[in-house]
């Protein structure tokens, strides 16, 4: 592996780097876990609260309205107060929010509590891949990041079992009880854990920068890439939200929010949240194939997710982003045909083969490309001095799309029927996909320094090469 920037040769192999990466991909279990749980949970709840559908609307996407909230106040937190304490934060604000939950003698304490998970989780989707990217050594940033992707996909997997295993007993509480566990983890472990060297050299604590680079990168010899993020920050101001308006910041913001925009308005989300239904409207009926079949979809994004992890630092963040989208497309068409041609053909099982397959091909062409390389490319493309604030503006309209498709999914189906939406978002993946081609900038192997310094130039993303070779 040959070095970046002023990084150290052979870097970036340490334990502690991964135990590091480990421990704060923790918080990507808890957005997937807890975003996952309410699909069984619901049930039993709108059941013993005796709610009708518009509170059981309600109750499902109180989660997504707490995440807006909490990438909102997780911008400033993750700048000032740092990238470990604003993931402490989010931990107990968790923990917390479940206490809460589980205690509920009613729907509004519920919805509070939802609200309270729903920050937690606002702050952590986005303030964890923050502090991964600042780790990781460049060669390996793309799959370190994506870990946090993976562990999403994790979380929600097992939300399907845990809910499956508690459902025999109608007991909703343990299902949100158990989101506890991992909350816990990631408290203690970030509490052992130290801040990102790049955050502590933006904050003028060079010393202890210094330290955890040397642990991080399992060598004394860090003083080339200490002094080229030192060089790259002592060019800048402390960040202000008025920063974001700089002619060099707006174009990045624009690619951060559009490709924020354009990875829900595809979507994924109507699968990972009902997708029981849509089974159901394809004629599974029965309660066994449809959870079967939603496992399948757990499990297919899950292994998918795994691909991208280990892909994306040989072949780059474009190539994955542009074949998983063109998939996506594909497979939203075959899928709105499916439907569209049901009435022709008469055969519920024959439809239902065409929705599981194109469903599961949308799935893993999402989890290969825009899944986790929006995530990924929001970490590298913004400069440090206003980073969380950058990303928090991508977070905020990401959560908030994903609030808009979940809240009219069901209506839009009445609309247009399903055929008519799945069209609907397989033409938002056709704009994806060029939104992808003109705009989107290769960032593989390069340190955050030198992607900085592109921005800082003046000059156009898509100028932005990569570093050659397979691993920079
Ligand atoms: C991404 C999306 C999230 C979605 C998940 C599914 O993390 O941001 O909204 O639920 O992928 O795997």
């Amino acid at each position: 592996m040959s070095a970046r920037g002023g990084e150290p040769k052979r870097s970036g192999l340490t334990t502690f780097v991964y135990v590091a990466v480990a421990v704060a991909a923790v918080g990507g279990f808890l957005f997937g876990y807890d975003t996952g749980v309410i699909s069984g949970a619901i049930l039993f709840i709108t059941g013993e609260f005796a709610l009708p559908p518009t509170l059981e609307e309600i109750a499902t996407s109180s989660v997504l309205v707490g995440a807006i909230l909490g990438a909102i106040a997780g911008g400033l937190l993750a700048d000032r107060i740092g990238r470990r304490l604003s993931i402490i934060a989010a931990s107990v604000v968790f923990l917390a929010g479940t206490g809460v939950v589980v205690v509920a003698p009613g729907l509004p304490v519920f919805l509070a509590g939802r609200v309270l998970i729903g920050m937690a989780i606002g702050i952590a989707s986005f303030v964890v891949p923050l502090y991964i990217s600042e780790i990781a050594p460049s060669a390996l940033r793309g799959g370190m990041v994506s870990l946090n992707q993976l562990f999403i996909t994790i979380g929600i997997l097992i939300s399907y079992g845990v809910d499956y295993l508690f459902s025999a007993s109608s007991d909703w509480r343990a299902m949100f009880a158990f989101g506890a566990v991992p909350a816990t983890v990631l408290l203690v472990g970030m509490f052992l854990l130290p801040d990102s060297p790049r955050w502590l050299v933006s904050r003028q604590q060079t010393d202890r920068a210094t330290a955890v680079l040397r642990k991080v990168r399992g060598t004394g010899e860090i003083s080339g890439e200490l002094e080229e993020i030192t060089k790259s920050n002592g060019v800048q101001k402390a960040g202000r939200w008025s920063d974001l308006l700089a002619p060099s910041i707006r174009m990045p913001l624009f690619v951060g929010f559009g490709l924020a925009v354009l990875q829900q308005l595809t979507g994924i989300n109507t699968v990972i949240y009902y997708a029981p239904t849509i089974f159901q409207f394809a004629g599974l009926h029965s309660a066994g194939a449809s959870i079967a079949a939603t496992a399948g979809v757990g499990a297919v994004n899950v292994l998918a997710t795994v691909a991208a992890v280990v892909l994306v630092d040989r072949t780059g963040r474009r190539p994955l982003l542009l074949a998983g989208i063109a998939g996506m497309v594909v497979s939203l068409a075959v899928l709105g045909a499916g439907f569209a041609l049901s009435g022709a053909v008469q055969s519920g099982s024959l439809l239902g083969l065409i929705t599981a397959v194109s469903l599961m091909a949308y799935v893993a062409s999402f989890a290969i490309g825009l899944g986790p390389v929006f995530w990924l490319l929001i970490a590298e493309i913004y400069p440090l001095n206003v980073r969380g604030r950058a990303m928090s503006v991508a977070t905020v309209a990401n959560w908030g799309a994903n609030f808009l498709i979940t809240l009219t999914f069901l209506t839009l189906v009445g609309i247009l029927e399903q055929a008519g939406v799945f069209w609907l978002y397989a033409l938002v993946g056709l704009l994806a996909w060029f939104f992808v081609l003109r705009l989107v900038p290769e960032t593989k192997g390069l340190t955050l320094e030198e992607i900085e310094e592109h921005f800082r130039a003046g000059r156009h993303p898509r100028e932005l090469k990569g570093a050659p070779g397979p691993r920079g």
